[in-house]
Protein backbone atom coordinates (compact mmCIF):
# COMPACT_ATOMS: atom_id res chain seq x y z
CA UNK A 1 0.00 0.00 0.00
CA UNK A 2 1.61 3.42 -0.90
CA UNK A 3 1.06 5.90 1.29
CA UNK A 4 0.72 10.11 0.57
CA UNK A 5 3.61 11.13 -0.01
CA UNK A 6 4.10 13.44 3.54
CA UNK A 7 4.75 16.45 1.79
CA UNK A 8 1.52 16.57 -0.01
CA UNK A 9 -0.20 15.65 3.27
CA UNK A 10 1.45 18.73 5.04
CA UNK A 11 0.63 21.06 2.34
CA UNK A 12 -3.32 20.09 2.74
CA UNK A 13 -2.90 20.53 6.50
CA UNK A 14 -3.54 16.88 7.31
CA UNK A 15 -2.54 14.15 9.69
CA UNK A 16 -0.70 11.41 7.78
CA UNK A 17 -3.31 8.99 10.00
CA UNK A 18 -6.20 10.07 8.37
CA UNK A 19 -4.43 9.86 4.33
CA UNK A 20 -3.37 5.87 5.28
CA UNK A 21 -7.33 5.83 6.32
CA UNK A 22 -8.21 6.90 3.33
CA UNK A 23 -5.77 5.04 1.40
CA UNK A 24 -6.51 1.94 3.29
CA UNK A 25 -10.42 2.71 3.10
CA UNK A 26 -9.66 2.26 -0.73
CA UNK A 27 -7.57 -1.01 -0.20
CA UNK A 28 -10.44 -2.59 1.67
CA UNK A 29 -12.92 -1.47 -0.82
CA UNK A 30 -10.76 -3.13 -3.39
CA UNK A 31 -10.49 0.39 -5.90
CA UNK A 32 -7.52 0.78 -7.36
CA UNK A 33 -5.22 2.53 -4.80
CA UNK A 34 -4.45 5.87 -6.01
CA UNK A 35 -2.42 8.76 -3.96
CA UNK A 36 -4.48 11.36 -6.48
CA UNK A 37 -8.15 10.45 -5.56
CA UNK A 38 -6.78 9.84 -1.90
CA UNK A 39 -5.73 13.28 -1.78
CA UNK A 40 -8.84 14.55 -3.03
CA UNK A 41 -10.72 12.49 -0.28
CA UNK A 42 -8.55 14.07 2.74
CA UNK A 43 -9.09 17.58 0.94
CA UNK A 44 -12.51 17.39 1.50
CA UNK A 45 -14.48 16.49 -1.57
CA UNK A 46 -17.51 14.46 -1.06
CA UNK A 47 -18.72 12.82 -3.98
CA UNK A 48 -15.01 10.52 -5.57
CA UNK A 49 -16.16 7.15 -6.73
CA UNK A 50 -14.33 4.26 -7.73
CA UNK A 51 -14.51 1.36 -10.13
CA UNK A 52 -16.39 -1.01 -8.39
CA UNK A 53 -19.07 2.14 -7.27
CA UNK A 54 -22.36 2.18 -8.98
CA UNK A 55 -22.16 5.88 -9.43
CA UNK A 56 -18.95 5.08 -11.31
CA UNK A 57 -20.66 2.57 -13.77
CA UNK A 58 -23.50 4.97 -14.21
CA UNK A 59 -21.00 7.80 -15.12
CA UNK A 60 -19.11 6.26 -17.05
CA UNK A 61 -21.72 4.74 -19.03
CA UNK A 62 -23.09 7.95 -19.84
CA UNK A 63 -20.75 9.07 -21.87
CA UNK A 64 -22.15 9.50 -25.11
CA UNK A 65 -20.17 7.75 -27.22
CA UNK A 66 -18.35 4.66 -26.08
CA UNK A 67 -14.78 5.22 -27.36
CA UNK A 68 -15.09 7.90 -24.42
CA UNK A 69 -15.91 5.45 -21.79
CA UNK A 70 -12.17 5.03 -20.64
CA UNK A 71 -11.34 3.76 -16.92
CA UNK A 72 -10.51 6.41 -15.00
CA UNK A 73 -8.71 5.64 -11.23
CA UNK A 74 -11.75 7.68 -9.78
CA UNK A 75 -14.25 10.31 -10.93
CA UNK A 76 -15.11 13.18 -8.63
CA UNK A 77 -18.05 14.78 -8.91
CA UNK A 78 -17.32 18.33 -7.32
CA UNK A 79 -20.67 20.17 -6.46
CA UNK A 80 -19.80 23.62 -6.60
CA UNK A 81 -17.22 26.47 -7.77
CA UNK A 82 -15.39 26.35 -4.39
CA UNK A 83 -14.81 22.40 -4.72
CA UNK A 84 -13.83 22.64 -8.64
CA UNK A 85 -11.26 25.17 -7.23
CA UNK A 86 -10.21 22.93 -4.33
CA UNK A 87 -9.44 19.48 -6.71
CA UNK A 88 -7.49 22.01 -9.35
CA UNK A 89 -5.56 22.95 -6.11
CA UNK A 90 -4.48 19.71 -4.85
CA UNK A 91 -4.24 17.87 -8.15
CA UNK A 92 -1.90 20.61 -9.20
CA UNK A 93 -0.01 20.31 -5.67
CA UNK A 94 0.86 16.86 -7.40
CA UNK A 95 2.41 16.84 -10.53
CA UNK A 96 1.86 13.17 -11.48
CA UNK A 97 -1.17 13.80 -11.07
CA UNK A 98 -3.05 13.45 -14.34
CA UNK A 99 -6.79 14.20 -14.63
CA UNK A 100 -9.33 14.73 -17.34
CA UNK A 101 -12.61 17.17 -17.26
CA UNK A 102 -16.00 15.97 -18.49
CA UNK A 103 -19.14 17.86 -18.47
CA UNK A 104 -21.83 16.94 -21.27
CA UNK A 105 -19.44 13.99 -21.78
CA UNK A 106 -20.77 14.48 -25.79
CA UNK A 107 -17.34 14.33 -27.32
CA UNK A 108 -16.32 11.21 -29.03
CA UNK A 109 -13.34 10.18 -29.21
CA UNK A 110 -11.00 8.55 -26.36
CA UNK A 111 -9.50 10.81 -24.15
CA UNK A 112 -10.96 13.96 -25.10
CA UNK A 113 -12.82 14.06 -22.16
CA UNK A 114 -12.06 11.41 -20.10
CA UNK A 115 -8.68 9.66 -18.99
CA UNK A 116 -7.46 5.89 -17.90
CA UNK A 117 -5.15 5.77 -14.91
CA UNK A 118 -6.22 9.57 -13.90
CA UNK A 119 -8.55 11.37 -12.68
CA UNK A 120 -12.05 12.56 -14.22
CA UNK A 121 -13.35 15.57 -12.51
CA UNK A 122 -16.71 15.41 -13.44
CA UNK A 123 -19.10 18.47 -13.40
CA UNK A 124 -22.41 16.66 -14.03
CA UNK A 125 -24.24 17.62 -10.64
CA UNK A 126 -23.23 20.74 -11.07
CA UNK A 127 -26.56 21.92 -13.99
CA UNK A 128 -28.38 24.63 -12.68
CA UNK A 129 -30.03 27.24 -14.48
CA UNK A 130 -30.92 30.80 -13.36
CA UNK A 131 -32.80 33.13 -15.70
CA UNK A 132 -31.91 37.07 -14.70
CA UNK A 133 -34.84 38.50 -16.53
CA UNK A 134 -33.41 42.34 -15.44
CA UNK A 135 -29.77 41.67 -17.42
CA UNK A 136 -31.60 39.34 -19.79
CA UNK A 137 -29.16 36.82 -19.04
CA UNK A 138 -29.33 32.99 -18.35
CA UNK A 139 -26.40 31.85 -15.50
CA UNK A 140 -26.19 28.36 -16.12
CA UNK A 141 -23.56 25.41 -14.65
CA UNK A 142 -20.78 23.61 -16.81
CA UNK A 143 -22.95 19.80 -16.47
CA UNK A 144 -25.95 21.15 -17.52
CA UNK A 145 -27.96 20.00 -20.58
CA UNK A 146 -29.56 22.14 -23.21
CA UNK A 147 -32.67 20.50 -22.79
CA UNK A 148 -32.22 21.43 -19.45
CA UNK A 149 -31.50 25.06 -19.66
CA UNK A 150 -34.27 25.12 -22.70
CA UNK A 151 -36.82 23.74 -20.04
CA UNK A 152 -35.70 26.50 -17.45
CA UNK A 153 -35.95 29.81 -19.93
CA UNK A 154 -39.39 28.14 -21.54
CA UNK A 155 -42.00 29.44 -18.75
CA UNK A 156 -40.26 32.76 -19.24
CA UNK A 157 -40.92 32.96 -23.02
CA UNK A 158 -37.28 33.63 -23.61
CA UNK A 159 -34.47 30.74 -24.52
CA UNK A 160 -30.79 31.39 -25.43
CA UNK A 161 -28.54 29.96 -28.74
CA UNK A 162 -27.16 26.70 -27.66
CA UNK A 163 -27.56 22.54 -29.19
CA UNK A 164 -29.81 21.43 -31.49
CA UNK A 165 -30.26 17.62 -29.73
CA UNK A 166 -31.25 18.44 -25.94
CA UNK A 167 -28.77 15.86 -24.22
CA UNK A 168 -25.51 18.08 -25.67
CA UNK A 169 -23.07 19.53 -23.03
CA UNK A 170 -23.30 23.26 -22.78
CA UNK A 171 -19.77 23.12 -21.87
CA UNK A 172 -17.83 21.57 -24.77
CA UNK A 173 -20.19 23.29 -26.71
CA UNK A 174 -19.42 26.91 -25.67
CA UNK A 175 -15.97 26.71 -25.83
CA UNK A 176 -16.03 25.38 -29.16
CA UNK A 177 -17.86 27.66 -30.81
CA UNK A 178 -21.85 25.92 -31.31
CA UNK A 179 -23.56 25.91 -33.82
CA UNK A 180 -27.19 26.56 -33.24
CA UNK A 181 -30.41 26.75 -34.45
CA UNK A 182 -29.52 31.06 -34.32
CA UNK A 183 -26.24 31.05 -35.92
CA UNK A 184 -27.42 33.08 -38.90
CA UNK A 185 -29.51 35.14 -37.06
CA UNK A 186 -26.52 35.43 -34.51
CA UNK A 187 -23.58 34.43 -34.36
CA UNK A 188 -22.19 31.10 -32.84
CA UNK A 189 -23.36 30.40 -29.08
CA UNK A 190 -20.22 31.31 -27.60
CA UNK A 191 -20.52 34.96 -29.12
CA UNK A 192 -23.98 35.13 -26.90
CA UNK A 193 -21.96 34.29 -24.00
CA UNK A 194 -21.33 37.78 -21.89
CA UNK A 195 -19.47 35.88 -18.98
CA UNK A 196 -17.35 32.87 -18.22
CA UNK A 197 -16.70 32.16 -14.34
CA UNK A 198 -13.06 30.12 -14.67
CA UNK A 199 -11.46 28.21 -11.65
CA UNK A 200 -7.30 29.10 -13.06
CA UNK A 201 -4.24 26.81 -12.69
CA UNK A 202 -3.87 28.14 -9.30
CA UNK A 203 -7.05 27.57 -7.72
CA UNK A 204 -8.05 31.29 -8.26
CA UNK A 205 -11.94 31.80 -9.62
CA UNK A 206 -11.92 34.58 -11.85
CA UNK A 207 -14.68 36.12 -14.49
CA UNK A 208 -13.63 36.71 -17.86
CA UNK A 209 -15.94 39.03 -19.94
CA UNK A 210 -15.36 41.98 -21.74
CA UNK A 211 -14.09 44.45 -19.61
CA UNK A 212 -12.36 42.00 -17.09
CA UNK A 213 -9.89 39.63 -18.42
CA UNK A 214 -10.78 40.03 -21.60
CA UNK A 215 -7.89 38.37 -23.60
CA UNK A 216 -9.34 35.32 -21.65
CA UNK A 217 -12.73 36.00 -22.45
CA UNK A 218 -12.30 35.85 -26.12
CA UNK A 219 -10.13 32.95 -26.14
CA UNK A 220 -12.90 30.84 -24.06
CA UNK A 221 -15.08 31.73 -27.43
CA UNK A 222 -13.48 28.43 -29.34
CA UNK A 223 -10.34 27.82 -27.43
CA UNK A 224 -11.51 25.11 -25.62
CA UNK A 225 -9.80 24.10 -22.70
CA UNK A 226 -6.65 25.24 -22.34
CA UNK A 227 -6.81 27.94 -19.43
CA UNK A 228 -8.68 26.93 -16.73
CA UNK A 229 -12.35 24.99 -15.73
CA UNK A 230 -15.68 26.67 -16.54
CA UNK A 231 -18.06 26.69 -13.83
CA UNK A 232 -20.45 28.99 -14.91
CA UNK A 233 -21.42 30.74 -18.28
CA UNK A 234 -23.96 34.12 -18.21
CA UNK A 235 -25.70 33.95 -21.42
CA UNK A 236 -27.35 36.42 -23.19
CA UNK A 237 -31.36 35.11 -23.52
CA UNK A 238 -34.13 36.50 -26.17
CA UNK A 239 -37.67 36.06 -26.56
CA UNK A 240 -38.93 32.73 -28.62
CA UNK A 241 -42.41 31.53 -28.75
CA UNK A 242 -42.96 28.50 -30.89
CA UNK A 243 -40.35 28.07 -33.72
CA UNK A 244 -41.25 26.10 -36.36
CA UNK A 245 -38.90 22.48 -37.97
CA UNK A 246 -39.44 19.30 -37.40
CA UNK A 247 -37.62 16.10 -39.72
CA UNK A 248 -37.98 15.04 -43.27
CA UNK A 249 -36.81 11.51 -44.62
CA UNK A 250 -35.92 10.97 -48.07
CA UNK A 251 -35.20 8.29 -50.47
CA UNK A 252 -31.61 8.21 -51.62
CA UNK A 253 -32.96 8.56 -55.18
CA UNK A 254 -33.72 12.38 -54.25
CA UNK A 255 -29.69 13.03 -54.00
CA UNK A 256 -29.49 15.48 -57.04
CA UNK A 257 -32.13 17.91 -55.98
CA UNK A 258 -30.95 17.83 -52.38
CA UNK A 259 -27.41 18.77 -53.32
CA UNK A 260 -28.79 21.28 -55.65
CA UNK A 261 -31.28 22.62 -52.78
CA UNK A 262 -28.62 23.00 -50.50
CA UNK A 263 -26.01 25.00 -52.76
CA UNK A 264 -29.00 27.15 -53.46
CA UNK A 265 -29.43 27.92 -49.44
CA UNK A 266 -26.26 28.41 -48.28
CA UNK A 267 -25.94 31.39 -50.48
CA UNK A 268 -29.10 32.61 -49.51
CA UNK A 269 -28.42 32.39 -45.37
CA UNK A 270 -27.71 36.25 -45.57
CA UNK A 271 -30.92 36.69 -47.21
CA UNK A 272 -33.33 34.45 -44.93
CA UNK A 273 -31.48 34.39 -41.02
CA UNK A 274 -34.25 33.30 -39.70
CA UNK A 275 -33.77 29.44 -41.25
CA UNK A 276 -31.37 26.64 -40.20
CA UNK A 277 -31.18 23.61 -42.25
CA UNK A 278 -29.07 20.15 -41.97
CA UNK A 279 -28.69 17.66 -44.38
CA UNK A 280 -27.37 14.59 -43.86
CA UNK A 281 -27.02 11.15 -46.22
CA UNK A 282 -27.23 8.54 -43.41
CA UNK A 283 -27.07 4.59 -43.43
CA UNK A 284 -29.20 3.12 -40.89
CA UNK A 285 -29.17 -0.59 -39.80
CA UNK A 286 -32.88 -1.13 -39.57
CA UNK A 287 -33.13 0.23 -43.37
CA UNK A 288 -30.04 -1.77 -44.42
CA UNK A 289 -30.05 1.32 -46.70
CA UNK A 290 -28.89 4.86 -46.88
CA UNK A 291 -31.93 7.22 -46.67
CA UNK A 292 -31.71 11.18 -47.07
CA UNK A 293 -32.36 12.95 -43.63
CA UNK A 294 -32.92 17.10 -43.58
CA UNK A 295 -33.86 19.01 -40.21
CA UNK A 296 -35.55 22.48 -41.04
CA UNK A 297 -36.25 25.19 -38.45
CA UNK A 298 -37.43 28.42 -38.75
CA UNK A 299 -36.46 30.43 -35.56
CA UNK A 300 -39.34 33.14 -35.89
CA UNK A 301 -42.14 30.30 -36.29
CA UNK A 302 -43.43 30.86 -40.07
CA UNK A 303 -44.47 27.83 -41.36
CA UNK A 304 -42.74 26.47 -44.03
CA UNK A 305 -41.67 30.30 -45.73
CA UNK A 306 -40.10 30.51 -48.85
CA UNK A 307 -36.74 30.02 -48.09
CA UNK A 308 -37.65 26.40 -47.54
CA UNK A 309 -39.51 25.79 -50.87
CA UNK A 310 -36.76 23.81 -53.14
CA UNK A 311 -36.54 21.39 -50.08
CA UNK A 312 -40.18 21.08 -49.47
CA UNK A 313 -40.97 20.29 -53.16
CA UNK A 314 -38.90 17.27 -52.98
CA UNK A 315 -41.15 14.37 -51.88
CA UNK A 316 -40.49 12.98 -48.15
CA UNK A 317 -41.06 9.26 -46.87
CA UNK A 318 -42.42 11.15 -43.62
CA UNK A 319 -42.47 14.82 -42.26
CA UNK A 320 -42.12 15.82 -38.94
CA UNK A 321 -42.39 19.76 -39.53
CA UNK A 322 -44.63 21.54 -37.15
CA UNK A 323 -44.77 24.79 -34.40
CA UNK A 324 -43.21 23.23 -31.17
CA UNK A 325 -40.59 24.79 -28.96
CA UNK A 326 -37.55 25.05 -29.02
CA UNK A 327 -37.01 22.25 -26.30
CA UNK A 328 -38.97 20.43 -27.86
CA UNK A 329 -37.61 20.64 -31.34
CA UNK A 330 -34.30 20.04 -29.84
CA UNK A 331 -35.66 16.42 -27.78
CA UNK A 332 -36.61 15.47 -31.61
CA UNK A 333 -33.02 15.72 -32.41
CA UNK A 334 -31.30 13.19 -30.30
CA UNK A 335 -28.94 10.46 -32.14
CA UNK A 336 -28.62 6.87 -30.36
CA UNK A 337 -26.49 5.97 -27.75
CA UNK A 338 -24.56 2.69 -26.89
CA UNK A 339 -21.78 3.28 -30.22
CA UNK A 340 -18.31 3.70 -30.68
CA UNK A 341 -18.17 6.91 -32.68
CA UNK A 342 -15.92 8.41 -34.88
CA UNK A 343 -16.22 11.75 -36.17
CA UNK A 344 -13.77 13.81 -38.98
CA UNK A 345 -15.14 16.98 -40.65
CA UNK A 346 -13.57 19.14 -43.19
CA UNK A 347 -14.62 22.66 -44.37
CA UNK A 348 -14.97 23.23 -48.35
CA UNK A 349 -15.94 25.98 -50.74
CA UNK A 350 -20.11 26.34 -51.58
CA UNK A 351 -19.67 24.09 -54.85
CA UNK A 352 -21.70 21.42 -55.85
CA UNK A 353 -19.59 19.63 -57.87
CA UNK A 354 -17.54 18.77 -54.75
CA UNK A 355 -20.96 18.31 -52.33
CA UNK A 356 -21.66 15.59 -54.76
CA UNK A 357 -17.93 13.85 -54.86
CA UNK A 358 -18.59 13.85 -51.01
CA UNK A 359 -22.20 12.34 -51.07
CA UNK A 360 -20.64 9.51 -53.91
CA UNK A 361 -17.64 9.05 -51.77
CA UNK A 362 -20.09 8.46 -48.75
CA UNK A 363 -21.80 5.63 -50.91
CA UNK A 364 -19.11 3.83 -51.91
CA UNK A 365 -17.64 4.04 -48.02
CA UNK A 366 -20.78 2.24 -46.71
CA UNK A 367 -20.82 -0.45 -49.65
CA UNK A 368 -17.23 -1.14 -48.66
CA UNK A 369 -18.18 -1.07 -44.92
CA UNK A 370 -21.28 -3.09 -45.63
CA UNK A 371 -18.86 -5.55 -47.28
CA UNK A 372 -16.58 -5.70 -44.24
CA UNK A 373 -18.92 -5.50 -41.04
CA UNK A 374 -19.26 -8.78 -39.80
CA UNK A 375 -22.50 -7.87 -37.38
CA UNK A 376 -24.02 -5.15 -40.16
CA UNK A 377 -24.66 -2.74 -36.98
CA UNK A 378 -23.37 0.19 -38.11
CA UNK A 379 -24.57 3.72 -38.82
CA UNK A 380 -22.96 6.28 -40.79
CA UNK A 381 -23.88 10.34 -40.85
CA UNK A 382 -22.55 12.52 -44.32
CA UNK A 383 -24.02 15.63 -42.57
CA UNK A 384 -23.75 19.23 -44.04
CA UNK A 385 -24.31 22.21 -42.54
CA UNK A 386 -24.10 25.78 -44.02
CA UNK A 387 -20.88 27.91 -42.80
CA UNK A 388 -21.54 31.10 -44.68
CA UNK A 389 -19.64 34.36 -44.23
CA UNK A 390 -22.58 36.12 -42.70
CA UNK A 391 -21.69 34.07 -39.63
CA UNK A 392 -18.15 35.92 -38.86
CA UNK A 393 -20.00 38.95 -39.38
CA UNK A 394 -22.42 38.21 -36.51
CA UNK A 395 -19.25 36.65 -34.27
CA UNK A 396 -17.45 40.08 -35.17
CA UNK A 397 -21.09 42.64 -34.27
CA UNK A 398 -20.32 40.81 -30.86
CA UNK A 399 -16.46 41.11 -29.54
CA UNK A 400 -15.44 38.33 -31.53
CA UNK A 401 -14.02 34.72 -31.08
CA UNK A 402 -11.05 32.51 -31.82
CA UNK A 403 -12.35 30.18 -34.69
CA UNK A 404 -11.31 32.29 -37.57
CA UNK A 405 -13.88 32.18 -39.62
CA UNK A 406 -13.18 35.55 -40.78
CA UNK A 407 -10.07 34.30 -42.62
CA UNK A 408 -12.71 32.57 -44.76
CA UNK A 409 -14.09 34.83 -47.56
CA UNK A 410 -16.42 32.43 -49.72
CA UNK A 411 -20.21 31.19 -48.67
CA UNK A 412 -18.64 27.91 -47.27
CA UNK A 413 -20.16 24.22 -46.25
CA UNK A 414 -18.94 22.37 -43.42
CA UNK A 415 -18.92 18.38 -43.59
CA UNK A 416 -19.17 15.76 -40.33
CA UNK A 417 -18.78 12.42 -41.74
CA UNK A 418 -19.26 9.93 -38.78
CA UNK A 419 -19.74 6.39 -38.88
CA UNK A 420 -21.12 4.54 -35.35
CA UNK A 421 -19.68 1.28 -34.79
CA UNK A 422 -19.29 -2.04 -32.30
CA UNK A 423 -16.40 -3.30 -30.46
CA UNK A 424 -13.01 -1.94 -30.39
CA UNK A 425 -11.36 -3.36 -32.75
CA UNK A 426 -13.77 -2.33 -35.32
CA UNK A 427 -13.17 1.27 -34.38
CA UNK A 428 -9.65 1.22 -35.10
CA UNK A 429 -10.36 -0.07 -38.50
CA UNK A 430 -13.10 2.60 -38.99
CA UNK A 431 -11.20 5.65 -37.87
CA UNK A 432 -8.52 4.17 -40.11
CA UNK A 433 -10.96 4.40 -43.20
CA UNK A 434 -12.40 7.25 -42.40
CA UNK A 435 -9.07 9.59 -42.03
CA UNK A 436 -8.87 7.92 -45.79
CA UNK A 437 -11.61 8.94 -47.50
CA UNK A 438 -11.24 12.51 -45.20
CA UNK A 439 -8.20 12.99 -46.94
CA UNK A 440 -9.12 11.90 -50.25
CA UNK A 441 -12.36 14.53 -50.12
CA UNK A 442 -10.29 16.58 -49.18
CA UNK A 443 -7.64 16.11 -52.19
CA UNK A 444 -10.54 16.74 -54.54
CA UNK A 445 -11.76 20.06 -52.82
CA UNK A 446 -8.39 21.15 -53.20
CA UNK A 447 -7.94 20.30 -56.46
CA UNK A 448 -11.27 22.13 -57.67
CA UNK A 449 -9.82 25.00 -55.29
CA UNK A 450 -12.68 24.64 -53.11
CA UNK A 451 -10.99 23.38 -50.16
CA UNK A 452 -11.65 25.44 -47.06
CA UNK A 453 -8.84 25.14 -44.72
CA UNK A 454 -10.93 25.60 -40.97
CA UNK A 455 -12.42 22.58 -39.38
CA UNK A 456 -15.10 23.15 -36.62
CA UNK A 457 -13.43 21.79 -32.92
CA UNK A 458 -16.57 19.99 -31.78
CA UNK A 459 -16.55 17.98 -34.98
CA UNK A 460 -13.01 17.07 -35.26
CA UNK A 461 -11.22 13.94 -34.87
CA UNK A 462 -7.89 13.41 -32.70
CA UNK A 463 -6.27 13.33 -35.80
CA UNK A 464 -7.16 16.38 -36.94
CA UNK A 465 -6.13 19.88 -35.97
CA UNK A 466 -9.05 22.37 -35.34
CA UNK A 467 -7.14 24.47 -33.55
CA UNK A 468 -4.18 25.06 -35.72
CA UNK A 469 -6.57 25.46 -38.42
CA UNK A 470 -8.33 29.24 -37.07
CA UNK A 471 -5.04 30.99 -38.48
CA UNK A 472 -2.02 32.16 -37.00
CA UNK A 473 -3.15 35.22 -35.28
CA UNK A 474 -5.63 33.27 -33.36
CA UNK A 475 -3.23 30.63 -32.34
CA UNK A 476 -1.06 33.07 -31.09
CA UNK A 477 -3.87 34.59 -28.98
CA UNK A 478 -4.85 31.00 -27.33
CA UNK A 479 -1.14 30.73 -26.83
CA UNK A 480 -1.00 33.80 -24.88
CA UNK A 481 -4.12 33.62 -23.21
CA UNK A 482 -2.62 29.81 -21.71
CA UNK A 483 0.29 31.10 -20.95
CA UNK A 484 -0.53 33.98 -19.16
CA UNK A 485 -3.79 32.06 -17.26
CA UNK A 486 -1.45 28.56 -16.62
CA UNK A 487 2.05 30.28 -16.30
CA UNK A 488 3.15 26.63 -15.41
CA UNK A 489 1.25 24.77 -18.42
CA UNK A 490 -0.80 22.68 -15.87
CA UNK A 491 -3.78 22.37 -18.20
CA UNK A 492 -1.22 21.35 -21.03
CA UNK A 493 0.61 18.48 -18.98
CA UNK A 494 -1.63 17.20 -16.21
CA UNK A 495 -4.71 17.57 -18.30
CA UNK A 496 -3.86 16.67 -21.75
CA UNK A 497 -7.30 15.70 -23.38
CA UNK A 498 -8.94 17.38 -25.75
CA UNK A 499 -7.47 19.79 -28.39
CA UNK A 500 -4.26 21.40 -26.55
CA UNK A 501 -2.80 24.76 -27.75
CA UNK A 502 0.79 22.92 -26.84
CA UNK A 503 0.01 20.07 -29.40
CA UNK A 504 -0.84 22.74 -32.43
CA UNK A 505 2.47 22.47 -35.04
CA UNK A 506 1.59 26.30 -35.89
CA UNK A 507 1.13 25.35 -39.13
CA UNK A 508 -2.47 24.70 -40.16
CA UNK A 509 -2.08 21.92 -43.33
CA UNK A 510 -2.07 23.44 -46.89
CA UNK A 511 -3.37 22.49 -50.02
CA UNK A 512 0.41 21.60 -50.86
CA UNK A 513 0.86 19.13 -48.42
CA UNK A 514 -2.53 17.21 -49.31
C1 LIG B 1 -25.84 14.06 -30.35
C2 LIG B 1 -24.94 15.24 -30.53
C3 LIG B 1 -25.45 16.43 -31.01
C4 LIG B 1 -24.64 17.55 -31.18
N1 LIG B 1 -25.17 18.70 -31.66
C5 LIG B 1 -24.39 19.78 -31.88
C6 LIG B 1 -24.92 20.98 -32.41
O1 LIG B 1 -26.11 21.11 -32.66
N2 LIG B 1 -24.08 22.00 -32.65
C7 LIG B 1 -22.74 21.94 -32.35
O2 LIG B 1 -22.05 22.91 -32.56
N3 LIG B 1 -22.21 20.82 -31.81
C8 LIG B 1 -22.99 19.73 -31.58
N4 LIG B 1 -22.44 18.60 -31.06
C9 LIG B 1 -21.00 18.58 -30.72
C10 LIG B 1 -20.81 19.17 -29.32
O3 LIG B 1 -20.71 20.57 -29.44
C11 LIG B 1 -19.54 18.64 -28.65
O4 LIG B 1 -19.61 17.25 -28.49
C12 LIG B 1 -19.29 19.31 -27.29
O5 LIG B 1 -17.98 19.00 -26.85
C13 LIG B 1 -20.28 18.87 -26.25
O6 LIG B 1 -20.04 19.47 -25.00
P1 LIG B 1 -19.96 18.59 -23.67
O7 LIG B 1 -20.00 19.50 -22.51
O8 LIG B 1 -20.96 17.51 -23.75
O9 LIG B 1 -18.51 18.02 -23.87
P2 LIG B 1 -17.49 17.13 -23.04
O10 LIG B 1 -17.27 15.91 -23.84
O11 LIG B 1 -17.87 16.98 -21.63
O12 LIG B 1 -16.21 18.06 -23.13
C14 LIG B 1 -15.68 18.48 -24.37
C15 LIG B 1 -14.30 19.13 -24.15
O13 LIG B 1 -14.43 20.26 -23.31
C16 LIG B 1 -13.68 20.10 -22.10
N5 LIG B 1 -14.51 20.60 -21.00
C17 LIG B 1 -15.62 20.03 -20.49
N6 LIG B 1 -16.12 20.78 -19.52
C18 LIG B 1 -15.32 21.86 -19.41
C19 LIG B 1 -15.35 23.02 -18.58
N7 LIG B 1 -16.30 23.19 -17.67
N8 LIG B 1 -14.38 23.94 -18.73
C20 LIG B 1 -13.41 23.77 -19.66
N9 LIG B 1 -13.34 22.71 -20.48
C21 LIG B 1 -14.29 21.76 -20.35
C22 LIG B 1 -13.42 18.61 -22.01
O14 LIG B 1 -12.26 18.33 -21.25
C23 LIG B 1 -13.31 18.21 -23.45
O15 LIG B 1 -12.01 18.48 -23.94
C24 LIG B 1 -23.25 17.47 -30.86
C25 LIG B 1 -22.73 16.28 -30.35
C26 LIG B 1 -23.55 15.17 -30.19
C27 LIG B 1 -22.95 13.90 -29.69
C1 LIG C 1 -27.53 3.94 -11.70
O1 LIG C 1 -28.43 3.77 -12.81
C2 LIG C 1 -29.49 2.89 -12.50
C3 LIG C 1 -30.25 2.64 -13.80
O2 LIG C 1 -30.63 3.86 -14.38
C4 LIG C 1 -30.35 3.50 -11.41
O3 LIG C 1 -31.43 2.65 -11.10
C5 LIG C 1 -29.50 3.73 -10.17
O4 LIG C 1 -30.24 4.39 -9.18
C6 LIG C 1 -28.26 4.54 -10.50
N1 LIG C 1 -27.39 4.57 -9.35
C7 LIG C 1 -26.89 5.67 -8.84
C8 LIG C 1 -25.97 5.51 -7.68
O5 LIG C 1 -27.16 6.79 -9.29
C1 LIG D 1 -29.19 17.62 -12.76
O1 LIG D 1 -28.54 16.42 -12.43
C2 LIG D 1 -29.29 15.57 -11.59
C3 LIG D 1 -28.39 14.42 -11.18
O2 LIG D 1 -27.91 13.75 -12.32
C4 LIG D 1 -30.53 15.12 -12.33
O3 LIG D 1 -31.33 14.30 -11.51
C5 LIG D 1 -31.34 16.35 -12.76
O4 LIG D 1 -32.42 15.96 -13.55
C6 LIG D 1 -30.46 17.31 -13.54
N1 LIG D 1 -31.18 18.55 -13.80
C7 LIG D 1 -31.41 18.99 -15.01
C8 LIG D 1 -32.08 20.31 -15.11
O5 LIG D 1 -31.09 18.38 -16.02
C1 LIG E 1 -16.91 41.17 -15.45
O1 LIG E 1 -16.04 40.79 -14.41
C2 LIG E 1 -15.99 41.73 -13.35
C3 LIG E 1 -14.90 41.29 -12.40
O2 LIG E 1 -15.20 40.07 -11.79
C4 LIG E 1 -17.35 41.82 -12.71
O3 LIG E 1 -17.35 42.77 -11.68
C5 LIG E 1 -18.39 42.20 -13.75
O4 LIG E 1 -19.69 42.15 -13.20
C6 LIG E 1 -18.33 41.22 -14.93
N1 LIG E 1 -19.21 41.63 -16.01
C7 LIG E 1 -20.18 40.82 -16.45
C8 LIG E 1 -20.95 41.29 -17.64
O5 LIG E 1 -20.44 39.74 -15.94
C1 LIG F 1 -37.76 7.39 -55.58
O1 LIG F 1 -38.13 6.55 -54.51
C2 LIG F 1 -39.50 6.62 -54.18
C3 LIG F 1 -39.73 5.89 -52.87
O2 LIG F 1 -39.01 4.68 -52.85
C4 LIG F 1 -40.30 6.09 -55.35
O3 LIG F 1 -41.66 6.16 -55.04
C5 LIG F 1 -40.00 6.94 -56.57
O4 LIG F 1 -40.63 6.41 -57.69
C6 LIG F 1 -38.52 7.02 -56.84
N1 LIG F 1 -38.28 8.02 -57.84
C7 LIG F 1 -37.37 7.88 -58.79
C8 LIG F 1 -37.20 9.03 -59.72
O5 LIG F 1 -36.69 6.87 -58.92
C1 LIG G 1 -43.31 17.78 -28.62
O1 LIG G 1 -44.53 18.23 -28.10
C2 LIG G 1 -45.64 17.45 -28.52
C3 LIG G 1 -46.91 18.17 -28.08
O2 LIG G 1 -46.84 18.54 -26.73
C4 LIG G 1 -45.52 16.07 -27.94
O3 LIG G 1 -46.61 15.27 -28.34
C5 LIG G 1 -44.25 15.45 -28.47
O4 LIG G 1 -44.05 14.21 -27.87
C6 LIG G 1 -43.07 16.35 -28.18
N1 LIG G 1 -41.95 15.83 -28.92
C7 LIG G 1 -40.84 15.51 -28.35
C8 LIG G 1 -39.79 14.94 -29.23
O5 LIG G 1 -40.66 15.67 -27.16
Amino acid sequence: MKLLAPAIVASLGLHAEAAQFVAHKNEVLGSKNDSCCSSLEVAGLKNIFYENDEQYKNRTASYWSVSAQLQPNCIVQPVSTEEVSTAVKTLGAQSNCKFAVRSGGHSTWAGSNNINDGVTLDLGLMNTTIYDEAANLARFQPGTRWGGVYGALEPYGVTVAGGRASSVGVAGFLTGGGNSFYTARRGFACDQVQNFEVVLADGEVVNANATSNSDLFTALKGGSFNFGIVTRYDVQTFAAGDLWGGVRVHDKNHTQQHVEAYTAWVDNVENYPDGSSIVFWSYLPAMKDIVIIAAYEDVAGNVAPAGFDKFMAIPALSDTTRKASHKNLTDELEQPTGYRDIWFTMTFKNDATVFKYIVDAHTKFVEAWKAISTDGDFITQCMFQAIPTTFAEHSKERGGNVMGLDLVKDNAVMLLFDIAVKGEETEVIAREALRAVTEEMQRFAASKDALVDWQYLNYADAYQDPLGSYGSANVAKIRAAAKKYDPKGMFQTQAPGGFKISKVKNSTFTKQEL
